[in-house]
């Protein structure tokens, strides 16, 4: 059946944005390969999610870290169903430590910008070379608002501002032969990883900083990634486009000198 669907392969799919990306995906008529990294079960229920939605999908391990594990991830895909039409680097493959700069250790600071870059350089190497073949692709990378923001996560934030730089030397290969790459910059998203750090003062916060009045689930996240996946939006290339709920604007807004002069 797979064989006349588009495939889209989605890292770190077995929780959170990924998760949510993958059942996006599913409802749009996709084959979806759901990696994961140690969470088989977690990845066998966003299958199975799938299917009961009338999807088709399947679970594939990798360390999306390890080019060797990639190489193989990829190669599978290849040789089961011929193509990969989408490709979404999501995996959150080192959790972001808060600590600031002069208790943050460099083994810490470098795992997280070797994580973060490992997991979309063997990706995209990989991927670019089946897209360029085929003539056709979508890559989509996700990354954070925190690339521009001080003083809160600098090992996070390194690593995230590092891959929007690269993903746009992904997307000006990608363009030559008809590839379309964009990233996602989101602000806070209601995961559970980062759930568990929004007390109430912080939902507050955000909530009122948002043009939706409320926190930006994962659902929200999964839909613009889908959307950059869709034919409609063959034409934007190359693109660092933030999804914040309108936090950017409103922090600004909301901010006692703004309001006083406003
Ligand atoms: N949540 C937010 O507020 C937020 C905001 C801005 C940007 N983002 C970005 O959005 C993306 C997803 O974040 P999230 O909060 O949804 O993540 P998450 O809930 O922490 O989930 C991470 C997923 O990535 C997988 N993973 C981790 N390392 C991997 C590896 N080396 N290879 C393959 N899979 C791996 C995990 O699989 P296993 O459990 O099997 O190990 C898990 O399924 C990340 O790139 C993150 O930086 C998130």
């Amino acid at each position: 059946m797979s064989q006349h669907k588009r495939v889209a392969l989605i890292s770190g799919a077995g929780r959170g944005i990924g998760a949510a990306t993958a059942r996006e995906f599913g409802r749009r008529g996709y084959h979806v390969i759901v990696n994961y990294r140690s969470d088989a079960d977690a990845a066998k229920d966003v299958v199975a999610a799938i299917e009961e939605e009338g999807g088709s999908a399947q679970a594939a391990r990798a360390d999306v870290c390890d080019g060797g594990q990639v190489a193989a991830l990829i190669e599978g895909v290849r040789e089961e169903h011929g193509r990969i039409d989408v490709l979404v680097c999501n995996a959150n493959t080192v959790n972001p430590s808060f600590l600031p700069l002069a208790e943050l250790s460099w083994e810490a600071f470098a795992e997280k910008v070797n994580g973060e870059l490992s997991g979309v350089f063997f990706l995209s190497q990989r991927i670019l070379a089946i897209m360029r073949e085929q003539r056709a692709g979508r890559i989509v990378f996700i990354s954070s608002t925190a690339a521009d923001s001080i003083g809160m996560a600098v090992a996070h934030s390194t690593a995230k501002a590092a891959l929007n730089t690269f993903s746009r030397h992904v997307a000006g290969i990608g363009a030559q032969y008809g590839v379309t790459v964009n990233t996602l910059a989101f602000g806070a998203v209601r995961t559970e990883s980062s759930g568990q750090g929004f007390g109430e003062g912080l939902r507050t916060y955000l909530t009122d900083r948002s043009v939706i009045d409320r926190l930006v689930e994962p659902e929200d996240a999964a839909r613009a990634v889908a959307l950059l996946a869709d034919d409609d939006f063959g034409a934007v290339a190359g693109q660092l486009i933030r999804l914040d709920g309108g936090y950017d604007i409103l922090d600004q807004q909301l901010h006692p000198l703004t309001t006083h002069f406003g």
